[in-house]
């Protein structure tokens, strides 16, 4: 085939039958995208609106910017909660033997180095992608970092994953709901002192056009704020549940055009006391689901829908003994915090935090909690120069941003909306479901939580 790679990705969607990208609804540049634009998930089906009327796409975010063929939609995907699934992904690579611009050595396959040159190989050469639908990050240790990564234990044997320039493999962010954001990239290494977060996103387009696009000269300033722009107006949520049905009905408040409605600024539930209303923080982060508490009925529907309700309690109001979370004890001096899932989770209706928080829930622990799973993730001995003190990690996390020995594993919080449409879970995608999120939380913080609201958690969950 020797088309444009925009040509091949429109002539690869009418070859799939299932939904890999905005572009499956086979809409011409003249038609309009419904709004919400629904897309079917794992449980239902997930909706994305947007406040500009339809989704634009001419907006550049849909345009090859770069050198290598992709456009942020390679890798933020509508139907795929505007991330990258594993399915998704072996979707593209089985229709185009892994030529899809998604398949590109600079930060898809393992190692920048790896054969490529047969299906075969490629097949090898991309499992991290096929298999956990990470990208390869690659950051520069700080020159004046507190820390020395001293071991390297890398399953691929990269030549380029080194101490000065390690290989992160993570998950991309979902590019949707961004108007909630208080902080940029997992690491929050797009933030810029003295920026918001509409400031940051445009350097964001510009850098990944450079970097995952190769772009060889940045895109205009219009097109960084015309990528921002889009991005700010769109809204993901979960719409409709197999079991609940419809998730406005009966007065609760689900679904994408609601969240539009959800107010927001920096700050407005701190639980550290940021708040710049100076209101007080409110545990009781999420009443999407409140109006279904104890509704009457022994049906199916109306049963989903109180088993919703009663995990939204479990998720507000469930006391979490909080130990050994770096950015949280240790910044308050606190052994123990006697909080919920919205200590951190604290954004109204979101989940996100409301202020730049990076945490170290252990999530980079090598090894890892089960049942996370690490399979391929190179594990890294970082030695604190100051203390002689070691940890293995499969990612450093913000350390790498401040080279601070404190931020080794820390992570943002990300927005738990539209999270049935894009497992895996975790920075490093090592939770296969939200069953095994929940499971994780139950042993990392000694919950003892039984059958029923496990389940309820994860019914909650999966209709965010
Ligand atoms: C090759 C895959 C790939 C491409 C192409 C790509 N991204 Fe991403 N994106 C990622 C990954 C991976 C992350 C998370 C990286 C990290 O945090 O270290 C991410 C993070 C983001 C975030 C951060 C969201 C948050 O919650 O902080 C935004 C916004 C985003 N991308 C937008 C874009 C835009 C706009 C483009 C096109 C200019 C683009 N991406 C192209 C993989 C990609
Ligand atoms: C001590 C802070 C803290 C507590 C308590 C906490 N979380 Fe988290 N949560 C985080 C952080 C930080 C991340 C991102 C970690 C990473 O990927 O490295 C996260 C990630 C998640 C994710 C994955 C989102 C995604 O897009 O991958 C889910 C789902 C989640 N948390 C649900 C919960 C639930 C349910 C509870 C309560 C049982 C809870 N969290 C309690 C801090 C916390």
């Amino acid at each position: 085939m020797n088309m444009r790679p925009s040509a091949r990705v429109l002539a690869l969607a009418a070859l799939a039958a299932t939904s890999l990208a905005l572009f499956t609804l086979n809409i011409s540049a003249k038609e309009k995208v419904s709004n919400p634009l629904i897309t079917q998930d794992a449980t239902g089906a997930l909706g994305t609106f947007t406040t500009t009327g339809s989704i634009d796409i001419n907006n550049p975010f849909f345009q090859e910017l770069g050198a290598n063929g992709r456009t942020c939609n390679s890798c933020h995907v509508s139907s795929e909660g505007w991330t990258i699934t594993p399915a998704g992904v072996r979707a593209r690579f089985n229709a185009t033997g892994g030529a899809d611009p998604i398949f590109r050595t600079n930060d898809g396959s393992n190692c920048p180095s790896a054969d490529v040159s047969t299906v075969a190989a490629r097949q090898s050469a991309y499992s991290m992608l096929l298999d956990r639908a990470v990208i390869r990050v690659s950051l520069h240790t700080p020159a004046t970092a507190e820390f020395t990564i001293v071991n390297i234990s890398d399953p691929h044997n990269c030549a380029e994953t080194t101490i000065t320039d390690p290989s992160l493999y993570r998950r991309p962010l979902p590019s949707t709901s961004v108007a909630f954001l208080s902080t940029v990239m997992w690491d929050g290494r797009e933030n810029a002192p003295g920026k918001s977060i509409a400031q940051d996103l445009q350097q964001q387009a510009i850098d990944a056009t450079m970097g995952h696009a190769q772009a060889a000269t940045p895109p205009t300033p219009l097109q960084a704020k015309a990528i921002a722009d889009f991005q700010l107006a769109m809204y993901t949520a979960q719409e409709t549940d197999k079991l609940a049905g419809d998730l406005i009905q009966r007065r609760a408040t689900g679904g994408a055009s609601n969240l539009s409605q959800q107010e927001f600024f920096l700050g407005i539930n701190d639980p550290l006391g940021g708040n710049p209303s100076g209101k007080a923080f409110d545990p009781v982060v999420f009443t999407t689901y409140s109006a279904w508490t104890g509704l009457a009925g022994s049906d199916a529907t109306t049963r989903a829908r109180r088993s919703i309700a009663r995990g939204q309690a479990l998720f507000n109001t469930l006391p979490i003994p909080i130990t050994g979370v770096g950015g949280l004890n240790d910044a308050l001096g606190a052994p123990v915090i006697n909080g919920t899932c919205t200590t951190c989770h604290d954004s109204p209706n979101v989940g996100n935090h409301s202020v730049a928080a990076p945490l170290n829930i252990g999530i980079a622990d090598a090894p890892a909690l089960p049942p996370l799973n690490t399979t391929g993730l190179p594990v890294y001995t970082v030695r604190c120069n100051a203390t002689g003190v070691e940890v293995n990690v499969t990612d450093l996390g913000r350390a790498l941003v401040t080279g601070r020995c404190a931020d080794i594993g820390k992570f943002k919080g990300p927005i738990l909306r539209g999270l049935s449409a894009r497992a895996p879970y975790f920075h490093n995608g090592s939770a296969a479901t939200l069953g095994d999120v929940v499971d994780f939380y139950n042993q990392r913080f000694n919950l003892n939580l039984t059958t029923q609201q496990k389940a309820d958690l994860v019914a909650f969950l999966q209709t965010l």
